[in-house]
């Protein structure tokens, strides 16, 4: 078995903002009611980048801060559920965009979740020698999934990526993880179903393009699921809460994290929020965050901490890292 580290952190958001007020003109809604609720003030929202661009985007820089040559890249995972296609992956678009001609390049989905997972099996590649680099991305223009009409959806969500590379090092990189999905709850959080439909059957089933969700039920989830699963990585990697510099969650609601710091009996300092600035973008959540975090020197070499994140599928789940 070989070691890892990661080498670095960048993102990528598209320029134009959106507000609570600007959505105001768009649905019922207001902005004391969203902010009180999710934490949210504004979020990105894509006019021309597709998600692929974005993506590349933060991965570009990464790979920079981490100083690759795109060709030396080897493996590139991009966890998303909002590709520009079903074929091609949104890992081999940006594999073309950035270079990296000898990558291997496949996409993850498992919504929100997604970036963690990535970086686990990324993690894993170098560990047992298959690689010695990876490139890791989440990336999403949800926007292109949201009923703009939905005020009990449209308010939540923002589009942007965030990349880390990963590679074979001189630390420990993911010490311990904790990750799970529930399929049989995955009626909870939906979007875009494709029937069957070829010239040999009678399809008379309803397709959907728009994310559909049951707000309570997903918050009810998060709030049991996750802070058991951030006890779980703790306990594996025997350290303890005062060794976690700090704890990112996906950025999806205040609230979520509010509870989940109150279940822990840990202060919310010890939990990084910008959901403020970007709402929620579902797998570049948390890669947006920690790039966020190693621009202003909040974390920096060494320093260990705790990714949680959950969402559709339903799937959930935590990684203790040593950065
Ligand atoms: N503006 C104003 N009113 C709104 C609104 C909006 N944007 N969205 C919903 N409402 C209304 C509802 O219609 C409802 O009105 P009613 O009582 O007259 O029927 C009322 O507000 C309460 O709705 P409810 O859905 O019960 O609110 P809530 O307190 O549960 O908050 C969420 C809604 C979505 C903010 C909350 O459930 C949540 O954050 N859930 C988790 C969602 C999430 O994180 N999803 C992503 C997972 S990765």
């Amino acid at each position: 078995m070989f070691n890892s580290k990661i080498a670095s952190f960048a993102k990528c958001v598209p320029e134009n903002i959106v507000t609570n007020n600007d959505l105001e003109k768009l649905v019922d809604t207001s902005d004391e009611w969203i902010f009180s609720r999710t934490g949210i003030k504004e979020r990105r929202i894509s006019v021309s980048e597709n998600t692929s661009e974005i993506c590349a985007g933060a991965a570009k820089k990464a790979i920079d801060a981490a100083k690759l040559m795109p060709e030396e890249v080897e493996l590139i995972i991009t966890a998303t559920i909002s590709g520009d296609y079903y074929i091609p992956s949104v890992s081999c678009i940006v594999q073309k965009i950035i270079g990296a001609k000898n990558a291997m390049a496949f996409d993850i989905n498992a919504a929100c979740s997604g970036f963690i997972f990535a970086l686990s099996a990324a993690d894993k590649f170098i560990k047992t020698g298959t690689f010695k680099n990876a490139l890791v991305i989440g990336g999403e223009v949800l926007s292109k999934f949201v009923d703009w009409d939905d005020r009990g959806t449209c308010v939540l969500f923002g589009d942007g990526a965030g990349a880390c590379v990963i590679k074979r090092g001189n630390g420990r990189g993911i010490i311990a993880e904790d990750l799970h999905s529930d399929g049989e709850k995955g009626e909870s959080l939906m979007s875009s179903y494709i029937p069957v439909d070829n010239p040999f059957c009678e399809s008379t089933e309803e397709t959907f393009k728009f994310i559909k969700m049951g707000g309570r039920e997903i918050f009810n989830f998060a709030t049991r699921k996750v802070p058991a699963s951030i006890n779980e990585v703790i306990k594996k990697s025997a350290l303890s809460f005062d060794d976690i510099k700090y704890i990112v969650p996906h950025q999806a609601n205040s609230r979520i994290v509010e509870i989940i710091a109150k279940k822990l009996k840990l202060p919310m300092n010890k939990f990084f929020m910008n959901m403020d600035k970007y709402g929620n973008t579902s797998g570049a959540s948390i890669p947006i965050a920690l790039s966020e975090m190693s621009e202003k020197g909040l974390i920096k070499e060494n320093d260990k901490i705790i990714v949680t994140g959950f969402g559709g599928g339903l799937t959930w789940g935590s990684a203790l890292i040593e950065l």
